[in-house]
């Protein structure tokens, strides 16, 4: 790989890169840390920039620009720039303010029995199937049953979600083909369609809300005396919706596929199951949900022993990051135990992840009640990959468990 990376286009990745991004992330950050792409923009690789970028609040998430050029006039601009993740105080603060509310210790701790539940449900379910899909069958179910229950979403539109997700994500990737395009235009019309319909009927009726404490807190909230319009509240939903389900999915998914790939590491989890907490760490680690993240320099900015001019547009490798030398110890080693793990998975800044506790509670449920109950897991055939360089998962990841 060394040598080779002089012409590396974040934009161009191929199929090797997101089968196995490591090695040429490694060379990155070897040879080129703060390597220029042909279209001007700058990719990260070494821990610390990522962590300098993250955390300078004259990085901004703003994407008016960036996503005119690249969408146009769209359902999926539209979308994608109005949501609170892709945008800066003020606006930013009062729609983070109004959700946070929601995301409370307290209130998530709420949540654990419900999690407990659900998951007991799915291995009830799986443990008689005997062979099954763990993205289809366990992964993807958990996390959209949570942020279902905290938004409000009616059981019969629950399956649908992760299609609309993964199509309005997936036009986040670099390169984007024209029919992804189309499905992710349409998967925003759908979707907001139908949270237009639920939000509308929930101001209708405000008492009855048994579920949705979320969709509440974002309707009636107020922040500095403004509330939110139903266009902001539609599309932050449809945000809410995704971030809160397509990561924590990989997160479970990837964490299988790593004890699998680590026997030595699975075994040490089933004889100390107290090692979990410290395991989901390494999991987000070693295989992070979310690959790149991406800022506008607001102003210049020195990485490494280079001034990065105002305007530049800069990627920021979470997955390299994470797997820095210089920050974690023979970083492609998996170790669940691994002491200090300051792994970035969900950022660091005011757009830290704010689902960061409900996904590791989530996480650690999941994982530790498959892996005590299901020792004998195995693998039962091919991996299939999401075929995203944004977003690491699995598609489909076939187990056995007899
Ligand atoms: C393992 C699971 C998850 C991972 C790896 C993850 C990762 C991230 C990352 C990296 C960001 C920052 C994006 C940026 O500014 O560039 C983010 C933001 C966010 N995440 Fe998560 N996330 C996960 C689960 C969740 C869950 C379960 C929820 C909600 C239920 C959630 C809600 C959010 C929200 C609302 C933001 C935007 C915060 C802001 O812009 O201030 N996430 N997440």
């Amino acid at each position: 790989m060394d040598g080779q990376i002089a012409g590396f286009d974040l934009n161009k990745v191929g199929a090797d890169f997101i089968e196995n991004p490591y090695p040429t992330l490694h060379a990155l950050r070897r040879e080129a840390p703060v390597h220029e792409n042909p279209d001007g923009s700058v990719f990260l690789t070494r821990f610390a920039d990522v962590q300098k970028v993250y955390q300078s609040r004259d990085m901004l998430s703003d994407k008016t620009e960036a996503f005119g050029e690249k969408f146009g006039k769209c359902p999926l601009g539209h979308h994608h720039t109005t949501s609170l993740v892709f945008n800066d105080p003020p606006y930013h603060t009062t729609v983070r303010r109004l959700i946070s509310g929601a995301f409370t210790p307290r209130k998530l701790a709420e949540f654990e029995p419900l999690i407990d539940q659900i998951v007991d449900r799915l291995l009830d379910r799986v443990g008689a199937m005997g062979r099954f899909d763990m993205i289809e069958d366990f992964a993807k179910v958990l996390p959209t049953e949570i942020i279902s229950f905290m938004l409000g979403i009616p059981d019969d539109l629950r399956p649908k979600l992760r299609g609309y997700s993964l199509a309005i994500l997936g036009a986040l990737d670099p390169e984007v083909p024209p029919e992804r395009m189309a499905e992710g235009n349409a998967a925003v019309e759908e979707f907001a369609a139908i949270l237009d319909d639920l939000i509308t009927h929930r101001r209708a009726n405000p008492e009855g809300a048994a579920q949705g404490e979320v969709l509440e807190a974002l309707i009636f909230g107020e922040h500095d005396g403004r509330r939110l319009t139903q266009d902001e509240l539609i599309q932050n939903c449809i945000f809410l919706l995704n971030a809160g389900h397509e990561t924590t999915t990989s997160l479970v998914g990837n964490a299988v596929g790593t004890l699998l790939d680590n026997p030595d590491q699975h075994r040490r989890l089933i004889d100390d199951p107290g090692l979990i907490t410290s395991a989901i760490e390494e999991f987000l680690r070693v295989e992070s949900p979310l690959q790149i993240g991406n800022r506008l320099a607001g102003e210049d900015i020195e990485l490494l022993d280079r001034v990065i001019p105002k305007g530049t547009y800069i990627h920021t490798s979470i997955a390299a990051a994470n797997r820095d030398p210089a920050q974690f110890p023979n970083p492609d080693r998996v170790d669940l135990g691994r002491s200090p793990n300051r792994q970035i998975a969900f950022i660091t800044g005011i757009h830290v992840c704010l689902g960061a506790t409900l996904a590791r509670i989530e996480g650690r449920i999941a994982i530790g009640k498959l892996v005590g109950r299901f020792p004998e897991l195995r693998a039962d055939g091919p991996r299939t990959r999401l075929p995203l360089a944004r977003f690491r998962g699995f598609t489909a990841l076939p187990v056995a468990i007899t």
